[in-house]
């Protein structure tokens, strides 16, 4: 049996396509030890579904295996339940606040001022004149608070992402709490200051009666900016790439949920997630011991052939579709709905008006394993 080499995941090509790594790692085993990173690789759907939905053996919060957690990084990501169910429910009721008409709106009228700034251009690069600028104001709109400014934000919020990966590339780890420390200060100020009715306003005047600790509302805010902006302008590109690397006659305009899913499942941003492991426990045909760190991938798992008939074709009504893009169990994306209803406007308009769009090309992929995004996509609309 070969080692698997984690390594091998930096390469440009497979920034690009990861699945035939992914493949060669599952058809060894489902659930496989990484020596270097010292971690389990979980591939297999079963598997990476039932660590993710066991928060009683697989913990989000590292304090339960004794790791040491500073107080600016407790939010409702890294808590587990018991307390993770007060700020998720929290936050829950501050989705329900916003007003998703107005968000609908507000996302048909800018991705229709981005398509109008683009149009007279030969070609562009969707990255940065659609992808972010169209996800930063929906994703503000939605928590309604001010757009900060998109210079600024935007390599902030990737020097983040970049930490995430820092078991890979460990001199990307003080960077990202840095950047995550900075992002804090101007999420400080939006509970500080009078906001209008809805998402924000709402959870900051109902913490206290609901017994939600500033610091880690402070900290769920910036988790839901800050993941909310990354994934949905993150998938807007990545599921472009996989539209328009398909013949013309087998593209359509995702315009419904259920392609949508299809589009995530297949091309979904998010790779990596990881859990440590709290008691001795099997997973597949696997002993993991206590403290040990399990990586499930999700873009392996949602191309694992026991689970998907096809895996690895686009079929647009496929139902059911259990996914796992947006995660699964206690810690399952809250911010799905909003996710599927930006791309839904998004890739609707994108392919109606623009069935001959075309790559001019190949994209520039950023060096991130746990979140896969481009620097550039340069497009001809
Ligand atoms: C296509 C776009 C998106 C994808 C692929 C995605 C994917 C995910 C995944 C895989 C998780 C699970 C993380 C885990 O298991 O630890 C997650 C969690 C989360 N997502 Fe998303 N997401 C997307 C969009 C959004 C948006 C638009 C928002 C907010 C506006 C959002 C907010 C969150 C939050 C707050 C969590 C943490 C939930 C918790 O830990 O309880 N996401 N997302």
């Amino acid at each position: 049996m070969t080692e698997p080499n984690i390594w091998s995941l930096l390469e440009p090509s497979a920034l690009l396509d990861p699945h035939p790594i992914y493949r060669r790692w599952r058809e060894q085993s489902t659930v496989l030890w990484d020596a270097d990173i010292e971690a389990w690789l979980v591939t297999g759907y079963e598997e990476a579904f039932a660590a993710l939905r066991d928060a009683d053996n697989f913990c989000q919060d590292w304090r339960r295996v004794g790791v040491d957690t500073p107080p600016s990084l407790l939010s409702l990501q890294t808590l587990d339940p018991p307390e993770h169910t007060q700020i998720r429910h929290l936050m829950l009721e501050g989705f329900k606040a916003a007003d998703t008409e107005v968000l609908e709106k507000t996302v048909r009228a800018t991705l229709d001022e981005l398509l109008a700034a683009v149009e007279q251009h030969e070609t562009f690069d969707f990255v940065s004149r659609i992808a972010e600028p169209l996800t930063l104001r929906a994703v503000t709109e939605l928590l309604g608070v001010p757009e900060p400014d998109r210079e600024w934000f935007v390599p902030l919020s990737n020097t983040i992402v970049d930490g995430m990966d820092s078991s890979l590339r460990p001199e990307c780890y003080e960077p990202g709490v840095e950047a995550r420390a900075e992002l804090s200060a101007l999420v400080k100020t939006w509970l500080d200051s009078p906001l209008p009715d809805g998402f924000t306003a709402h959870v900051v005047r109902r913490a206290p009666s609901v017994g939600v600790d500033r610091e880690v509302l402070l900290n769920s805010l910036r988790v839901v900016l800050q993941a909310g902006f990354q994934t949905a302008s993150r998938f807007l590109v990545t599921g472009l790439l996989a539209l328009l690397r398909l013949p013309p006659e087998r593209r359509v305009p995702v315009d419904t949920d259920t392609a949508v899913h299809e589009l995530v499942r297949f091309a979904g941003p998010v790779h990596v997630e990881s859990r440590a492991c709290v008691r001795d426990v099997s997973l597949g045909d696997k002993k993991i011991r206590k403290g040990e760190i399990v990586s499930m991938f999700l873009g392996a798992a949602n191309r694992d052939p026991r689970m998907f008939v096809d895996p690895d074709v686009l079929q647009w009504g496929r139902t059911p579709n259990r996914h796992l893009g947006f995660g699964r169990g206690p810690h399952a994306c809250l911010g799905a709905q909003v996710a599927v209803q930006v791309a839904r406007i998004a890739f609707g308009t994108i392919g109606r008006r623009f069935p001959d769009a075309r790559l001019v090309a190949e994209p520039v992929p950023r060096l991130n394993v746990t979140e896969h995004g481009m620097h550039r996509l340069e497009v001809s609309f």
